[in-house]
Formats: C-alpha cells, structure tokens, sequence
C-alpha cells in the first residue's frame, strides 16, 4: 500500500475532484489541484490551486510529484457535440501529453477518467475489460483515444491505470444536474415528475462515493499494477432508475410524481463487469440508487437553487465557448 504521495489532480475543481481531493487529504496525501475552473472553486481553501491549462504547464511543473490524475476534459455527450474538435483536444490530445509529461518528469504513476461511454451500444451481456470496446459518437471514441494515449507510455518505470466508470450521481460541493440519477432528482424536486429517456436502455450507475473509493485504491496501490478496470455500482436500466425515484419521492416525500416515458433512441447500452477491479484493486462499491438519492435528499433537498446554470455543464460550455461550436 502506497501512502502519503504528492498528487497532481488535472481538473480536480470538478465534480467528481471536488469529493476526490478532500478525501485524498484525508487519506494523508498531499494534493495539487491543476483546473481552469470553468465551473468555479468549491475545494477547501487550504487546496493549492493552479489556474491553468494542460497545454500550458510542462515538466517542471510536475517534478515532485509521485503520482498524476486526470480528471479534465470534456465530460459528457452535449459538450462533445458541441465542440467535436475540442471535445478530441480536451479528451485525447490533453491526457497523452499530460501523462507524457509525467513520465518525463519522473512520476511514478497516471490514473487516467476513462467511461464506461467507450462500450458505445452494444446487445444484452455483461462486458469486461477484454470486450470490444467501440463506440460511434464524438464522447465515447475520444475517451477511448485518450485511453489508448495514456496506456501507450506505461512501462516498468510508469504504472498507468484507466478507470472506465459508470454515469457518476450523488452530491459534490460542485453540483451537477446533468447526470441521470441527479436530473431525475432536480425534476422531481422542481417539476414533480420523473423523465425517462428510454426505459429500456441499460447504464451501469456509480454511486460519487464509490468512484472516489476507486481512485483512492488506483492511489494506494502498488506501483507494479497497471491497466484498465471498470467501475460501477451496479447496472439498471434508465426504467428500473426513473423507477427507484418515482417509490422514493412517495416513500420519503410522499409525492406522487408523474411518469413520464419517452422512446429517445440512444447511442449507449451497456452493463459492465467491475470483478477485476475487485480482485486486483480491492474495489468494494457499496453505493445504491436509494443511497444516492438518501445522500440527495441531506445535502440538496427542496431549496436547492437547481436554475443556476453551473450546475449544467453544456450551458456553462456554451457561454464560454461561444465560437467553437464545430461546423460539422
Ligand atoms: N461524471 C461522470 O459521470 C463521469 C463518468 C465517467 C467518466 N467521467 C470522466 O471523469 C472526469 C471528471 O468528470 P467530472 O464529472 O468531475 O467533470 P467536470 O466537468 O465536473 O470537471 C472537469 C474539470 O476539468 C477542468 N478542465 C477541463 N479541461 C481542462 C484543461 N484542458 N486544463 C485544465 N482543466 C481543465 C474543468 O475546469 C472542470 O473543473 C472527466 O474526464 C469525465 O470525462 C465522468
């Protein structure tokens, strides 16, 4: 077990760093936080923070360092397809020439932010981490690619290892609505019904607080593992999900939410497999769809300001990169 290490995390003042980055504190860790902060600062004030992008730091920055995360980039569908080209700059280019750069300044390991998005759309098994993986849309191929980036440069000198996660919900200082169990909460809350997109497609869902139990094995473990694993809490199809929420808002809120069911076509369709990750990381998940949604209920509940834009990554997206939109 590897303890006390000094860790970059890049785009560690998002939403799954800003949970991250306290608890690798408190694991001993000393911790750097490199981020634009295009959604804001919510980490403790005691945080050293770097206001820059990837492309514009170097090795010096990252002489010291034991170990790197990524955690940047582009990260959902709409701002990928949004901005295709900066979708494979932010996604592919940014975490190969991070973990380039890491390498070359001498830190011993790169924990790269795969997706569980690089399964793409695929029929009714359980896929491991020697499935294909092939997906068709801007998202799930630049993940992949950055994936592929990172792994090219591991060697015995430089352990990389890729965490393909499930969609994340739960609560974080930085607060995102734009993730399934969390916009399934948001409507419940602001509009009293449940919204389901497609009730037959399969997600594997990731409790916030067991993706940051995955990193902090990625962290602890030791250096001559490697390789990629998936991470989930489980699979659920988005019916079984809008399902959860819908005798959770009656049970403990004793709403009645109205139900409403689309037929949207989806690019993703996928259940994961996270035995590898059990066996070599010692990757326990714990987290549930009541969990998150209990978690919900202490940390948002009712009064939450669910319009402010931040809260949704396209829309902040949008407004920052006002003339990137991709022609395409
Ligand atoms: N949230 C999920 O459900 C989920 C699931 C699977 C994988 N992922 C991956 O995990 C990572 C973190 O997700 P999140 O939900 O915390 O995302 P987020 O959008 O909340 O945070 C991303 C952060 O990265 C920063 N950033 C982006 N590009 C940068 C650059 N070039 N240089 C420096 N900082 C940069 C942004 O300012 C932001 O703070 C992403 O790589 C995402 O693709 C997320």
């Amino acid at each position: 077990m590897l303890k006390k290490q000094r860790i970059l995390v890049a785009g560690g003042a998002g939403y799954v760093g800003s949970r991250l980055v306290p608890a690798l504190i408190k694991d001993g860790h000393q911790v750097t936080v490199l981020d634009l902060l295009w959604f804001g600062n919510t980490l403790p004030k005691k945080v050293k923070v770097i206001k820059k992008d990837i492309f514009d730091i170097d090795t010096n920055t990252l002489k010291g360092f034991d170990q790197v995360i990524f955690l940047a980039g582009l990260s959902n569908d709409p701002m990928a397809e949004y901005s295709p080209a900066q979708n494979f700059i932010c996604n592919s280019a940014a975490p190969a020439y991070l973990a380039y750069i890491a390498k070359v300044a001498g830190v011993k390991r790169f924990i790269y932010a795969c997706s569980g998005s690089v399964y793409g759309f695929t029929e009714d098994k359980i896929l491991d981490e020697n499935s294909v993986a092939e997906s068709s849309f801007p998202y799930g191929i630049s993940k992949r690619k950055g994936e592929f980036g990172v792994m090219y440069l591991q060697d015995e000198t430089f352990s990389v290892i890729s965490l393909r996660k499930g969609t994340i919900s739960g609560w974080s200082p930085r607060m995102r609505f734009d993730l399934i169990v969390n916009t399934m909460y948001m409507k419940a809350q602001t509009l009293g019904k449940v919204s389901i997109n497609n009730p037959a497609i399969w997600r594997p869902i990731l409790a916030i607080e067991d993706a940051v139990a995955a990193y902090l094995k990625a962290v602890a473990t030791p250096l001559s593992v490697s390789g990629v694993f998936n991470i989930s809490s489980g699979n659920f199809t988005v019916g079984a999900v809008g399902e959860k929420v819908r005798e959770h808002f009656k049970q403990k809120h004793g709403r009645s939410l109205v139900v409403e069911v689309k037929n949207i076509p989806d690019k993703r369709n996928y259940k994961i497999s996270t035995k590898k990750a059990q066996k070599i990381l010692g990757f326990k998940p714990t987290g549930t769809i009541e969990s998150i949604l209990k978690e919900l209920d202490e940390r948002v509940g009712a009064d939450f300001n669910f319009a402010d834009e931040k809260h949704y990554n396209i829309l902040v997206f949008k407004k920052t990169f006002k003339n990137r939109r991709s022609k395409n």
